[in-house]
């Protein structure tokens, strides 16, 4: 096998590689080796097997397993059998798997953390510590491998290093980070106007509605639905007027109808059987056919669509569905030897490349809509590096505590895993909600960096405009907690796009030797700063919150907390302050402790506190609210008068860098 070594990164090939998702690897040096080998104090070790190859890494008693993208298990990944296989997982639960979207990465914490990387598209198994008690033990179908391995020492200088190879994710605009309303399906238009006019006499604010698939003349991509959408660029036009921006859902099938226009535009790019003829199969408007995003060819025809489609109805964004890809047969995808043509000409059976037909999509569709504006796009399904081109939201979850606790782990992981914009249908998608679930679920969500409310067909109406007042009450309180938290999670969003690092983080990413904090799955962090505890019990008023080591505010009542400790927060949705933080809100900078803060408005701004002054790069309109600090009084500097009485007076410009 071949050895490549990068920057604290390794690539390691066993047999003939060839990833159809192909990476660049700045490599330094190069050398051939046995099979069985030492890198990083491990010994790790391929093997040709009867079925394809098998990777086997040791597995430490003390050693933690994370990441491994979206799975149905708690952030410790050890004890669990993963496979990876993208797959349309209506209503999963607890340990369904797998899901949506794969991602075959995971993070080693043995004291020092490191990353693992197997760069293939077919049905990998990860057996963490389940087949062999000491051993990770990586399957693969095919006959070579490619695996990179990152170096910490820290979570996050792993999961940095892995989005310096699959990519760093896009950022999206400001209005993302709003509230998102969005059902299955809203029609005709004129009641999707009034549903923003009913949240808004109520005063809920909406930033994004979402039209699903109801909005289509019989399904058919790119069209609408006349007797429902009659005009629907005065709709778009009008919903901007009203602040709120649109997405409309497409889905990878094109309906097989000689008449109809896109299915006859696509004809030459379509996946195919083996005998090449067109590949079908049945989704929502009947008998399909897909267009096969493996072929530049094709994703430059589908860019073209979709700008198109954007450009003429001002559309902000796209959301993309059922693209696992999701059929409605009995292995409810395309069939294994199904053929895609890839950019160099060469044919390659589905099973070998299922899990990347999602990410080759939403780059056609990213750049589709960017060619127009500034938008987005939402996907279900991916593959590593997904990041690049879409957020990701966890599918079809239901509508139950059990479910609604699983998330957190779920999108903790995902963010682990190099996708920082995740979310989960907030109220559950599936199955009635009873309002005290949909509250507590905003209250979980409203942290997050997807915040939408969506919700199947067949179920009752959880827009919190319809809840009783006691509940409704609740989920604008979390509403506007959010939005008064735009700043921080922006500039968080920034440097997501920067550097990779999550938005939300599981307790253990910011706390790497704390070993309680591998075992809590009911508690995140809002990147360094804020301790999320949401109570996510029916019934529950309060709750146990394990705060790791530090001092820490209690968001509400500004009581000091001292960690490690588990203490019992009884506010509506405990919130703590980590101290040495500078937080930037919508009505003020909270400090607390010195720290810096790298705060994104257009322009990157440092905010450095230092005994109890506070320096910024540019005018802040804000005030600055100290907690718990003694002086009031700031250092002067040359020219600088920092802070008096909580007042920016006069600004320093310490750092100014124009994009
Ligand atoms: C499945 C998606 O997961 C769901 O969000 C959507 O509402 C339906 N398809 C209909 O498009």
């Amino acid at each position: 096998m071949i050895v490549s070594r990068g920057d604290r990164v390794w690539k390691l090939e066993f047999g003939e590689a060839k990833p159809v998702v192909r990476f660049e690897f700045k490599e330094q040096q190069r050398f051939s080796s046995e099979n069985k080998l030492e890198i990083l104090g491990e010994t790790l070790e391929f093997r040709a097997t009867h079925e394809g190859c098998v990777f086997f890494k040791p597995l430490g008693l003390r050693e933690h397993i994370l990441g491994l993208g979206e799975k149905a298990y708690p952030i410790e990944r050890k004890r669990t059998r993963c496979v990876m296989w993208n797959t349309d997982s209506y209503g999963y639960g607890w340990e369904s798997d797998p899901l949506y979207v794969s991602i075959p990465f995971f993070i080693s914490v043995n004291k020092d953390a490191k990353g693992f990387f197997v760069n293939s598209c077919s049905k990998l198994t990860f057996d963490i510590g389940v087949g062999e008690y000491d051993r990770i033990v990586v399957s693969s179908p095919e006959d070579w491998m490619e695996v990179y391995i990152f170096e910490g020492p820290r979570i996050s200088d792993v999961v940095e290093r892995f989005c310096e190879l699959v990519g760093k994710p896009f950022l999206p605009p400001k209005w993302f980070f709003g509230h998102q309303i969005s059902r299955y399906s809203y029609f005709p238009q004129n009641t999707v106007l009034e549903l923003v006019e009913e949240h808004k006499k109520e005063g809920i604010p909406v930033d994004v509605l979402y039209l699903d698939i109801d909005y289509m003349d019989g399904y058919r991509l790119f069209t609408w639905d006349k007797s429902r959408f009659p005009d629907p660029k005065s709709l778009v036009q009008k919903l901007h007027q009203m602040g709120v921006k649109v997405v409309t859902i497409l889905d990878p099938g094109i309906k097989l109808d000689q008449n109809y226009e896109v299915f006859k535009k696509f004809l030459g790019f379509y996946v195919e059987n083996c005998d090449s003829t067109i590949y079908t199969g049945r989704v929502w408007p009947g008998m399909c056919v897909f267009p096969d995003f493996f072929n530049p060819k094709a994703r430059e025809l589908w860019s073209k669509t979709v700008e198109e489609w954007v450009r003429e109805y001002d559309l902000d964004g796209v959301w993309l569905d059922m693209n696992e890809p999701s059929v409605f047969n009995e292995s409810k995808s395309f069939s294994e030897d199904a053929v895609h043509t890839l950019g160099n000409g060469k044919k390659v059976s589905h099973v070998f490349v299922h899990n990347a037909y999602a990410l080759y999509e939403a780059m056609a569709t990213f750049e589709g809509v960017k060619r127009v504006k500034e938008g987005f796009v939402l996907t279900r399904s991916g593959y590593a590096g997904i990041q690049r081109f879409a957020a990701v939201w966890s599918g079809d979850n239901t509508s139950s505590w059990e479910n609604m606790r699983l998330q957190l782990p779920l999108l903790l992981s995902l963010s682990l895993s190099g996708v920082p914009f995740v979310g989960c249908d907030v109220g559950g998608f599936i199955g009635r909600s009873d309002p005290e679930l949909v509250a507590r679920f905003y209250e979980m969500c409203c942290l997050l960096p997807l915040f939408r409310n969506h919700k199947d067909k067949k179920a009752n109406d959880q827009e919190a405009y319809n809840l009783p007042s006691r509940y409704k009450e609740m989920v604008k309180r979390a509403i506007s907690l959010r939005l008064s938290l735009l700043p921080y999670i922006y500039s968080l969003a920034y440097q997501a796009s920067k550097r990779g690092h999550p938005v939300i983080r599981p307790l253990a990413y910011e706390f790497q030797d704390d070993e309680n904090c591998y075992q809590i799955n009911d508690e995140y962090m809002l990147g360094p700063s804020l301790l999320v505890a949401p109570i996510l019990e029916k019934g529950a008023q309060k709750r146990e919150v394990y705060l790791p080591r530090g001092t820490w505010l209690d968001w509400w009542t500004e009581d000091e907390q001292q960690g490690e400790a588990w203490v019992t927060a009884t506010q509506e949705l405990p919130l703590f302050l980590r101290k040495g933080s500078i937080l930037p809100t919508e009505q003020k900078i909270v400090v607390y402790g010195s720290s810096s803060f790298l705060l994104y408005q257009d322009k990157e701004v440092e905010l450095r506190s230092e005994e109890n002054a506070l320096y910024s790069s540019q005018p802040l309109e804000a005030s600055v609210e100290f907690k718990k600090a003694n002086a009031k009084r700031a250092k002067v500097d040359e020219n600088v008068v920092g802070c008096e009485n909580g007042k920016i007076e006069k600004v320093r410009f310490t750092r100014i860098i124009l994009l």
